[in-house]
């Protein structure tokens, strides 16, 4: 791919990874993903915005000599994280005069993590800005998208928005700008569930930051950009700002069937009550799409067989997670099966302590389920169905 013109003087300069199938040795990379980088040229001055992951610097480099790029003032670091910042240390050897511009919590991010020596910053304040000559960098102060240090940088007159991770999308395409907008959405959508949404108060924060900007594209550094930027502002105001739905998330593990049997009938208990449930196996699921239902829905339903005492470990995992993705759900419970005894339900609860959920009567059966059990399934299916009514989820 060469490089891309997105305006006269402003290049799409990135690397496409068609082949990454995980992300930080966690994260499920079904469709690849991109690294965006994009050189800015003023009349004056020329900035570089982002990088690209360390195993693609080759290309990165390659395309600023296409371009004929002799001298480079400024490389901005919108974020520390290695995917964007990671060739950054390759583009300050290649151009000797260039400067990191960043927040003074990345430039710290940067030396501890980078190597860069301190005399190569230029340290911006939230709202400060660079002229390049004709066009002018205004430094955007964001932090939480995706780390503590991150900040968004605006192209003033072009009306181009550079937000990094924010707005971004594990896609690998040769689209430069959206045009699917169904598999951007469920893309971006799995991002920010895994990305972004344990900061969902600070996201508000940051959406409400950005609504005083005019822009006409917003250029995020995975995933194509956006040629029409009210189509994820207004997904991502949904996703931050929103009530839950009337769903039920029901990750679940069975080793013999009685969990499952349980899971079965739960799930139909609830249909029949007009809830909708996303069922998920864990011993099969893309924990990506686990996380994704879990940003629209009010309930979490765990189904677990009792192992060594307590929860089996894939629940365990998955209970991690939801705990750290600090999910908007209002509700919660546990089902599933044992055999002689065990701590199943204490040591999950205690796992998720970060979901301010109200805690509905769990239902464990002794081996597989009887009567009396399926009784009580039917039982928390009304008050999942009576609490979702009373608050109104929309459907
Ligand atoms: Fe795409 Fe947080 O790095």
């Amino acid at each position: 791919m060469k490089p891309r013109e997105v305006r006269p003087g402003v290049y799409w300069v990135g690397a496409i990874d068609w082949d990454r199938r995980l992300f930080d040795s966690l994260i499920p990379l079904p469709d690849g993903t991109s690294y965006n980088s994009y050189l800015v040229r003023g009349s004056e001055k020329t900035a570089l915005i982002d990088t690209v992951d360390p195993t693609m610097e080759e290309v990165l480099i390659n395309h600023l000599n296409q371009l004929d790029v002799g001298n480079l003032d400024y490389v901005v670091a919108n974020h520390a994280e290695q995917d964007h910042a990671g060739t950054i240390p390759r583009v300050l050897e290649k151009y000797p005069q260039a400067k990191v511009v960043c927040t003074p919590k990345c430039k710290g991010m940067l030396i501890d993590l980078l190597l860069v020596p301190e005399e190569r910053f230029i340290a911006v304040e939230d709202k400060e800005t660079i002229s390049l000559g004709h066009r002018t960098l205004e430094f955007i102060h964001a932090p939480w998208v995706h780390w503590p240090e991150t900040m968004l940088t605006y192209l003033r007159e072009d009306r181009i928005l550079f937000p990094c991770d924010f707005f971004g999308s594990h896609l690998a395409t040769t689209d430069l700008y959206v045009t699917d907008e169904g598999q951007v959405y469920e893309a971006a959508k799995r991002y920010y569930a895994e990305i972004m949404m344990p900061f969902r108060t600070t996201i508000q924060k940051n959406l409400e930051k950005v609504r005083d900007c005019a822009i006409d594209i917003i250029a995020p550094s995975h995933g194509p950009m956006h040629d029409k930027p009210d189509f994820i502002m207004k997904a991502y105001h949904s996703w931050a700002f929103d009530e839950p739905k009337n769903i039920v998330v029901l990750p679940y593990i069975s080793m013999h069937g009685s969990t499952r049997k349980m899971v079965e009938y739960l799930v139909e208990a609830l249909a029949q009550r007009g809830v909708t449930v996303k069922q998920f196996d864990l011993a099969v699921t893309d924990i990506g799409k686990l996380a994704m239902s879990l940003v629209d829905a009010a309930t979490v339903v765990i189904g677990t067989p009792t192992v060594l005492a307590g929860p089996h470990p894939n629940v365990a995992y998955a209970a991690f997670l939801a705990n750290a993705l600090r999910p908007n759900l209002k509700f919660a419970s546990i089902i599933g099966s044992y055999s002689w005894g065990g701590r199943t339900v204490e040591q999950l609860t205690g796992m998720m302590p970060n979901l301010k959920v109200e805690l509905m009567d769990p239902v464990l059966s002794k081996g597989f389920p009887k009567e009396a059990d399926f009784k009580a399934l039917d039982s928390l299916a009304n008050t999942i169905a009576q609490k979702h009514k009373e608050h109104h989820f929309p459907q």
